[in-house]
């Protein structure tokens, strides 16, 4: 008898700890391929679309077996040998949607992300079909030192697959992709979405870390559409709610996604909470004809209604022409220097923001494997003490601080291990 409740006590111990086993696989891999392994599936497709076969060849291996995401894939696009997936940690998620002529710019900014970022990044460039073979081309010929520490998907401009036909009547598909993202990216948890005038002087991590920083209620991080409202648009002329004193403003916002899936927003059109996929259609059907800038003012009505779910973060992190240019107004730039700028309204390619123009040909320009010292940072001060004629040049040095504690980061060619 009392052999039975020993072999019994001895299968339960055993059991329970399989039991463990299992389950701390099942954490790690869920931690470690985190938001890697479906991801990469390609985004749902709008059935009525045709046409629209997205991905697809170009972008390689990773595509095809989504278990590559988190390898070390080289450039080629082969699995390396031996790569030890499970003690690397997850990549940071980057999006950008890009339409028309902003190739170039949208690679000048992504050069910026992965040039000073510490931790891998993940990709999802969001593109017109007829993009995505340069953006290959482009990123493919970057050095294997500089291509090992980041991955990216290329995705077709597309609406959910729901509904797809509905939305495409409402919604003008590039400028209204953002919205869509936590419908598309259903398997990612969390992304920095950045406009393609976006330039990071600050490693990308430093935002990342925002998303930690949320409390309990929030699910999304924008700064201010501006510091001053004297001079602001939305507190002036907006015909429909917005959030604040002066808006916000969407060209860098944190998503964590898994929540705005599932919470449910308060909103001016019905007494109970909408789920974010539900919310968006009769939010456009309302405000059609009253807004002016797109989805930033439906996110801005959004959160209008729903402010404890937005983390405010400050202006340092969106740094545009407005904060300087009828003086300096941007308090945290002025304390830290600018961690990121953002170029609006096409002041990186006309002559009306040379300092603007000057930080985005300076990156531009950088050679990968040269000396970031003498190739970027001075080059560019040189450049910007040129500008000292308008506002924005006079406040330089705030564009540049950030920028030179940056270049410690800047990938090497030294024949280190890619971390990739
Ligand atoms: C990744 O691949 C590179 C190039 O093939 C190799 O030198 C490096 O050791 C690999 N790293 C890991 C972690 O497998
Ligand atoms: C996003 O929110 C979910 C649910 O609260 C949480 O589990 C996850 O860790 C958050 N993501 C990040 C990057 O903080
Ligand atoms: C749109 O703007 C007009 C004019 O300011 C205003 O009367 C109307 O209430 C606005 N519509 C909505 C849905 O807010």
């Amino acid at each position: 008898m009392r052999r039975y409740i020993r072999a019994l006590v001895l299968c339960m111990v055993f059991a329970v700890f399989s039991g463990l086993f299992v389950y701390s696989k099942l954490f790690y891999s869920d931690v470690s391929v985190a938001s890697g392994a479906k991801r990469l599936v390609s985004p749902p497709q709008d059935p009525g679309a045709g046409g629209e076969e997205e991905d697809g060849a170009a972008t390689g291996a990773e595509q095809r077996n989504p278990h590559r995401a988190n390898r070390n894939v080289t450039r080629d696009g082969r699995d390396a040998v031996g790569s030890t997936e499970s003690r690397l940690p997850p990549p940071m998620h980057l999006a950008v949607v890009t339409c028309g002529e902003r190739l170039e710019e949208t690679l000048t900014m992504i050069k910026s992300g992965v040039l000073f970022s510490i931790k891998p990044l993940h990709l999802h460039i969001f593109a017109e079909d007829q993009l995505h073979a340069s953006f290959v081309e482009a990123l493919e010929s970057w050095p294997g030192f500089v291509r090992s520490t980041f991955t990216y998907t290329l995705h077709p401009i597309s609406f959910p697959s729901e509904n797809a036909k509905e939305w495409k009547k409402l919604f003008k598909p590039c400028a209204s992709q953002r919205l869509f993202l936590p419908l598309i990216l259903k398997d990612v948890d969390s992304v920095v979405y950045v406009d393609s005038d976006i330039l990071f002087l600050r490693p990308v991590d430093e935002l990342w870390g925002f998303l930690t920083r949320f409390d309990r209620s929030q699910l999304a991080a924008m700064a201010p559409e501006h510091e001053e409202p004297r001079i602001a648009w939305y507190n002036r002329f907006a015909m429909h709610p917005f959030y604040g004193r002066t808006g916000v403003n969407s060209g860098v916002m944190l998503m964590n996604m898994t929540r705005m899936r599932s919470a449910y927003f308060k909103n001016d059109m019905t007494p109970v909470g909408l789920l974010w996929e539900e919310l968006l259609m009769p939010l456009l059907q309302k405000y059609k004809l009253n807004i002016t800038w797109g989805d930033q003012d439906l996110l801005n009505i959004i959160f209008h209604h729903n402010p404890e779910r937005l983390l405010e973060f400050p202006c340092k992190w969106n740094y545009r022409p407005d904060h300087c240019i009828y003086g300096s107004n941007c308090a945290s730039a002025e304390e830290d220097g600018v961690c990121v700028m953002h170029g609006n309204r096409g002041v990186y390619h006309d002559q009306k923001q040379p300092a603007f123009r000057a930080v985005y040909q300076a990156i531009k320009k950088y050679v990968f494997g040269t000396d970031p010292v003498t190739a970027l940072l001075d080059a560019l001060v040189e450049e910007l003490s040129k500008t000292t004629h308008t506002y924005c040049g006079k406040s330089h040095t705030l564009f540049t601080k950030k920028l030179a504690h940056s270049l410690a980061n800047v990938k090497k060619d030294d024949g280190e291990k890619p971390r990739l």
